[in-house]
């Protein structure tokens, strides 16, 4: 993989015209952009449609957690919109992890391309070892993190979205082939802002990372080509 394609730029805004600017300001320098809940609550499939508009890669950040049922007629209906990565909550459970992931294969491969990558939430990194018995959960946050991505692997499921310092410990638990997401990441030259626990690119990629989430380093730099650049320069021959 070249290792731009690695870079998915977090476009964490609600307008579409300066999510569309970004988008095609990057295009051809990253691997494709993540829009989430903010993005897509405010502007729906449209707003999507019009920032991928020129063929941008997309992970659809949408965290389905439901029934099963719900959820894999969201997933059938976010499929519309050409995701190259799609996501739910690991602790939505097996048959809901199952059912989302039947939704995408049925999903032929097309000229369009190939069929998403569905990959799951473990723990909210927002929640630490303390927040574990307010929701009734016994052992630390990382014991969690390891149980729901065994579980979300062991349901068909493509990967995680996980953080940096969870990157060796999940690659042991569920092998090679289970595409790991990492946000968190900070280049040395980059401000942390109100991310705490970083690493920078070349680290999470060394350490197995497929795929960087990066958001502000690259969204809010002055140069946002400049910085996507410098970050794949980084990368290279990793
Ligand atoms: O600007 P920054 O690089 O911190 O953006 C990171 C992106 O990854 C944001 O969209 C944030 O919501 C998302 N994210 C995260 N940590 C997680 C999961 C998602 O920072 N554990």
């Amino acid at each position: 993989m070249d290792p731009r394609e690695r870079i998915l730029v977090a476009l964490d805004m609600t307008d579409v015209d300066s999510a569309k600017a970004l988008a095609m300001t990057l295009s051809g320098h990253v691997g494709g952009i993540k829009l989430g809940k903010e993005f897509f609550t405010a502007n729906g499939p449209a707003g999507v449609k019009a920032v991928t508009g020129g063929g941008q890669p997309l992970f659809l950040d949408l965290k389905f957690h439901d029934i099963p049922n719900t959820v894999a007629g969201a997933v059938r209906s976010a499929m519309a919109l050409g995701p190259m990565i799609l996501n739910v909550h690991a602790s939505g459970g097996v048959a809901m992890m199952k059912a989302a992931a039947a939704a995408v294969a049925e999903a032929p491969n097309t000229s369009e391309g190939p069929r998403p990558l569905l990959i799951a939430v473990t723990v909210l990194t927002s929640l630490g070892d303390e927040d574990m018995p307010q929701i009734g959960v016994q052992g630390s946050a990382a014991e969690q993190v390891i149980r729901l991505a065994k579980l979300a692997e062991g349901a068909g499921l493509d990967g995680v979205v996980c953080s940096a310092h969870e990157i060796i410990a999940i690659r042991a638990a569920c092998g090679p082939d289970f595409k790991l997401v990492v946000p968190g990441i900070r280049p040395t030259w980059a401000a942390k802002g109100d991310q705490k626990r970083v690493m920078t690119p070349a680290e999470a990629v060394k350490l197995g990372a497929d795929y960087l989430v990066i958001g502000r380093p690259i969204a809010a730099a002055a140069d946002p080509v400049g910085a996507a650049k410098r970050i794949g320069e980084e990368l290279q021959g990793l």
